[in-house]
């Protein structure tokens, strides 16, 4: 058997009302003054005040940090840090954005290093304050991964990839996600079950490990995904697909994302559309490009996504490939490019700049060639 390695966080607690332990956790770990890094979203959602007072009442110092906006960009990730300076710990309640915000500004905090030297694998050299993070998506699994991306410049975004980012705890409450709008429910699922995907069919890190997470979290987000979009209340569907996108988190933390992600990159930073959205506008073209190297791995996934596949491996590979359309286009994400002001004429453009996301193209199970990307933006055009 190939040797490997698997990391993950070292405390995860699950379940309505998960977050009624923070306080006890935060004076556990001998803090006073918390830093809570949401955004306006979470505020005006109500999920931010029951976690304000339960610090205060418990005789913590909080001081919120609400300014995240999606994609955090770089000057907004600087002032986070700023902010967590005098601070003894971080939490981040949110989606992705201020979870990835968080991680950062408790980096930052010290002021040991810089964050222009941290982007990429393994350049983190800071030690970070103590981190806890709730998440309130169902979808980038940030909670247990330790990435965190900036949207750097205009258009471009880079990722801080280190153990460092491993957060000290993460509290999954699925209650959290009841309000989420069924928009972002779908773009946030089909994410989450982009990364298993990925994770499973990953060029150089794939390992037992991640491969059981991806396909449980597959086999739960092919149900619940669609549940709680139908019916947001249900804490069943909520409950499966938190619990499914944690596991893919643990899953692509371990085995590194791919093309998918690679080509939707792209248009986030150009177009600044939402992240679950540009991994679904591009999905199932990567798979089937992908199909002539990735048949067998899709085949087998087939029996997570749609349990009745049969026949040859090509036949249940393609029952895979239409499963992942039929689960998109129930959520109503299954859209073209040209539908988001997106012109033919971009199409250039993006390809070369997937072409620099060289980082995730490496780990895609087929090699994509500057044409290849140019030929997938058209067939999602
Ligand atoms: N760190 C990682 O491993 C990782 C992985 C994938 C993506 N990402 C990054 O994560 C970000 C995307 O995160 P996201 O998709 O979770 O979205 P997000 O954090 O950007 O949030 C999207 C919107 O949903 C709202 N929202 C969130 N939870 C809500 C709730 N429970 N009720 C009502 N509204 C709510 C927010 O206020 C916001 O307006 C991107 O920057 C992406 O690059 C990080
Ligand atoms: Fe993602």
């Amino acid at each position: 058997m190939k040797p490997f390695t698997f990391q993950t966080v070292p405390d995860i607690r699950f379940g309505v009302g998960a977050t009624a332990t923070l306080p006890d956790m935060l004076r556990g770990r001998g803090a006073k003054r918390v830093l809570l890094v949401t955004d306006k979203g979470i505020r005006g959602a109500g999920l931010l005040a029951p976690v304000e007072e339960a610090l205060s009442g418990a005789g913590l110092s909080v001081t919120v940090f609400d300014e995240v906006v999606a994609d955090p960009p770089e000057d907004m990730v600087l002032r986070c840090g700023e902010a967590a300076k005098d601070k003894d710990a971080v939490i981040g309640l949110g989606g992705g954005s201020p979870l990835d915000t968080a991680k950062l500004a408790a980096l930052l905090a010290k002021g040991q290093q810089p964050l222009s030297e941290m982007y990429g694998v393994d350049q983190v050299r800071a030690e970070r304050l103590p981190l806890i993070l709730i998440p309130t998506t169902a979808g980038t699994g940030s909670e247990v991964t330790p990435i965190a991306i900036v949207t750097t410049g205009e258009t471009t975004k880079s990722g801080v990839v280190s153990p460092a980012l491993y957060a000290d705890a993460a509290l999954l409450d699925p209650a959290l996600t009841r309000g989420l709008p069924a928009e972002v429910t779908a773009a946030t699922g089909v994410d989450a079950m982009v990364h298993a995907i990925e994770a499973y069919t990953t060029a150089h890190k794939k390992n037992p490990v991640s491969d059981a997470l991806a396909r449980e979290a597959l086999r739960l987000l092919s149900v619940h995904v669609r549940g709680a979009f139908e019916d947001g209340n249900n804490d069943d569907h909520r409950g499966g697909a938190m619990l499914g996108a944690m596991l893919a988190g643990q899953a692509f933390a371990n085995a590194p994302v791919a093309a998918v992600h690679a080509l939707a990159y792209p248009l986030g930073g150009r177009f600044h559309l939402p992240h679950g959205l540009t991994n679904s506008l591009v999905l199932p073209h990567v798979l089937r490009f992908n199909l002539p190297a990735a048949a067998p791995l899709y085949a087998e996934l087939a029996e997570d996504v749609a349990g009745h596949a049969e026949g040859s491996v090509e036949a249940r590979a393609e029952a895979f490939v239409g499963a992942m359309e039929d689960i998109c286009e129930a959520v109503g994400m299954r859209r073209r490019l040209r539908e988001f002001g997106i012109s033919h004429n971009h199409l250039p453009d993006l390809a070369e700049d997937a072409m620099l996301q060289t980082r995730l193209l490496q780990n895609n199970p087929r090699e994509v060639t500057l044409e290849d990307a140019r030929g997938i933006y058209e067939r999602a055009w």
